[in-house]
């Protein structure tokens, strides 16, 4: 396939969830500029993400966003030659926003419009480098493990143009799983960083939590009994920690950094089935080199006990660097390059 005829600057736009974000990208690798306005704060207070409140937000800001986007490239309008939207999956009224805008600025400016799928462009994130740094070689194939709050997969990537996605969740996703675990111990939204963090002061070994799924055949993940067993837990202990209260030596046997070794356990009851069914499934394929996606591939845990385990068997990881793990603009324009037609 010849390259020389695709976008050369594009500009990336995402409003699927709770982060309106726009960037532009060269030569579908180089970031030379990526905005992010995350709305987390705004919905902090209802301890998970609102439709209707994000949209609203998403119209007020995106034009301000796209704007500084250009600016910090140092490029104007006229200077894109691509315009890729994040449409779909998403809450659809953020994503009717995002689109609209998205679709009124290429038609006013006679420019191409790219429709991306935004898990494949969490995907596409592992390229992305700023200006001035080396660009990875990756080889393909490679098995993806797409890890965030709305999805969590494993994909066997052939190539930039196939790909097939063989495994998915059953029911909550593994950033679900943080968010969820986060809410029920009190520590507030997003839950990922919050317990990535928390536990790091942890035991992770105090209580054995289940590893849902750990040794099922096949590549499918399930985390809501995991949640499950973390609201009983954390319910014992507290009517525990009632009924013990002045009895100073059992209470503090009991109850003494319940919070931060019950998030450490989570954590390591979810890093250990991402890893384990992650290389497990790479085995089986004959794959030998594995990346992450998604904003749960930001964990530290995660990114350390896999680089562990890939190293003892001999596998290459990669992940993006953090600013494209999460939801960002840069990785919507490198999927948008990779399946832009040649005919622009
Ligand atoms: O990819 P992303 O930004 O948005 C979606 O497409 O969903 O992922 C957001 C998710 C949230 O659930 C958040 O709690 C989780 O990624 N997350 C983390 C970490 N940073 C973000 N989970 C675990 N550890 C982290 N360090
Ligand atoms: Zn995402």
């Amino acid at each position: 396939m010849t390259n020389h005829r695709k976008p050369k600057k594009i500009l990336g736009i995402e409003t699927t969830c709770d982060e309106t974000a726009a960037a532009v990208v060269e030569n579908g690798r180089i970031v030379l500029s990526n905005i992010i306005a995350s709305q987390a704060n705004l919905h902090k207070q209802y301890g998970g993400i609102v439709p209707e409140v994000a949209s609203r937000k998403h119209l007020e800001v995106l034009p301000l966003v796209v704007d500084e986007a250009l600016e910090a490239a140092g490029v104007k309008i006229e200077d894109i030659d691509a315009i890729a939207i994040a449409k779909e999956p998403g809450l659809p009224p953020a994503l009717s926003v995002g689109y609209a805008y998205a679709s009124g600025l290429a038609n006013g400016n006679q420019i191409l419009l790219i429709d991306v799928n935004h898990l494949e462009a969490h995907i596409s994130g592992i390229w992305l480098v700023r200006k001035g740094e080396i660009i990875k070689e990756i080889p393909y194939p490679f098995l993806c493990l797409s890890v965030s709050g709305g999805h969590t997969s494993l994909t066997l990537v052939a190539n930039d143009q196939n790909s097939k996605i063989i495994g998915n969740t059953l029911d909550d996703a593994a950033g679900e799983a943080f968010d969820k675990t986060a809410r029920i111990l009190g520590l507030g939204y997003p839950g990922g960083p919050l317990i990535d963090k928390l536990s790091k002061e942890g035991d992770e070994t105090r209580y054995d939590f289940p590893r849902p799924m750990i040794h099922d055949e096949g590549f499918r993940f399930s985390f809501s009994g995991l949640k499950t067993a973390v609201q009983r837990e954390v319910l014992k202990l507290e009517n525990e920690c009632e009924v013990h209260k002045d009895n100073t030596e059992l209470y503090d046997e009991l109850c003494r950094n319940v919070t931060t070794d019950v998030a450490a356990s989570f954590q390591e009851a979810v890093v250990d089935v991402l890893i384990e069914k992650t290389v497990r499934a790479a085995e089986q394929l004959g794959i030998n080199t594995i990346t992450m996606a998604g904003g749960v591939s930001a964990n530290t845990r995660l990114r350390d006990k896999m680089g562990r385990a890939c190293s003892e068997i001999g596998y290459e990881l990669f992940y993006p660097k953090l600013e494209f793990c999460l939801d960002n603009a840069a990785m919507i324009a490198a999927r948008g390059y990779e399946i832009s037609s040649e005919k622009c």
